[in-house]
């Protein structure tokens, strides 16, 4: 059977690595991209503009393209709900209900995006268990908690096919981020190709578990193809490659550019990133369905500085 695949928040920075993937691997014209942002003349497929939260609009797409897959990306990110949160609330549970809600009716299979961010003070910090203490001090990791207690209960309930993963804060040079807490680690590489100089928004030895994107698409898509019967964790999969603090990712720059300079003024952003793992344990992923991780820091560093480059013309 072809496949026909929605990706909501399209134009994110998952989103924008993500399409092109999805594009080879199963022909452009089933592909439909769904935003709700400023949408681009020349974008490379099929984009719709819609509100995820607008249930008309994804009752619509679903009757027209009749989809198998649905990757579910929209949502507020932990810094952008610290300063919304009921926008928060709203865009990330009702937009997951409303795509659970229809892909039932349609047998369609759901990919819906966690995070690190269900992680809270309280919860073993290194080397984070697959299940563990789950108490997020940000509406964000609130509701993605809430989300995968729900997609939980939505394959337990009515046996739809839904599975996600807990992202660590994702490295890309595509699109920037879009408001997340781990932003400063993708803000660095710009900075420092374009000005030699950064201020960090959190300390110089706050450690985050981090992937590239490439990586993270990868495990996303071996996740989406496993076999059924080997997932079996239905709130959302622990996903690990890398964690470093924020000194050692300027140190790795500098190897590159030796003359950059890095300061360090901690800002309320600080206070979530405390809260997340330092590390994490990710065999559950690594056991059911093969994930293994290909990118570490030397080569990440080096492959988002010549992309960057490219980039930026520099
Ligand atoms: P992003 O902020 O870059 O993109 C989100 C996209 O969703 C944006 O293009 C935005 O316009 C769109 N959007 C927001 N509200 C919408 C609405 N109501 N209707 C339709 N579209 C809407 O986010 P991202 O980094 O691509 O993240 C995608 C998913 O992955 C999110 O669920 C996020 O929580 C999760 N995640 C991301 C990271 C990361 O480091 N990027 C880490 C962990 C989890
Ligand atoms: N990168 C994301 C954020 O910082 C993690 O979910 O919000």
């Amino acid at each position: 059977m072809s496949e026909k695949i929605l990706v909501t928040g399209a134009l994110g920075q998952i989103g924008s690595d993500l399409i092109p993937k999805l594009q080879k691997k199963y022909g452009k014209e089933n592909i439909i991209s769904l935003d709700y942002n400023e949408l681009p003349d020349d974008y490379d497929g099929i984009l719709k503009k819609g509100d995820v939260r607008d249930k008309k609009i994804l009752e619509d797409l679903w009757k027209e393209y009749k989809f198998t897959k649905v990757y579910h990306l929209a949502s507020l990110l932990s810094a952008t709900g610290e300063k919304h949160p009921d926008l928060a609330w709203d865009v990330n549970m009702t937009g997951l209900k409303h795509v659970l809600d229809i892909s039932k009716e349609y047998d369609t299979q759901v990919f819906w995006a966690s995070s690190i961010a269900v992680f809270g003070s309280t919860t073993p910090l290194d080397n984070t268990p697959q299940h563990t203490i789950l108490e997020p001090v940000t509406i964000y990791g609130v509701t993605k908690v809430s989300g995968e207690l729900l997609c939980q209960y939505y394959h337990e309930k009515y046996g739809l096919d839904v599975r996600s993963i807990r992202y660590p804060g994702l490295i890309s040079w595509k699109q920037e981020p879009g408001g997340g807490t781990t932003d400063y680690a993708v803000d660095i590489f710009y900075k420092a190709i374009e000005e030699e100089e950064y201020t960090c928004f959190v300390k110089e030895d706050t450690k985050l578990p981090m992937m590239y994107m490439e990586d993270a698409i990868r495990g996303t898509l071996m996740l989406m193809d496993a076999d059924e019967e080997d997932i079996n964790v239905r709130t959302s999969y622990n996903h690990s490659a890398l964690s470093f603090t924020a000194k050692e990712l300027e140190d790795e720059i500098k190897k590159h550019i030796p003359d950059f300079e890095v300061k360090y003024e901690p800002d309320e952003r600080q206070k979530t990133a405390d809260s997340w793992p330092n590390t994490i344990d990710d065999s559950a992923a690594r056991e059911d369905w093969g994930w293994e991780h290909e990118y570490d820091l030397e080569r990440m560093t080096e492959v988002m500085l010549e992309n960057l480059r490219k980039k930026l013309s520099k």
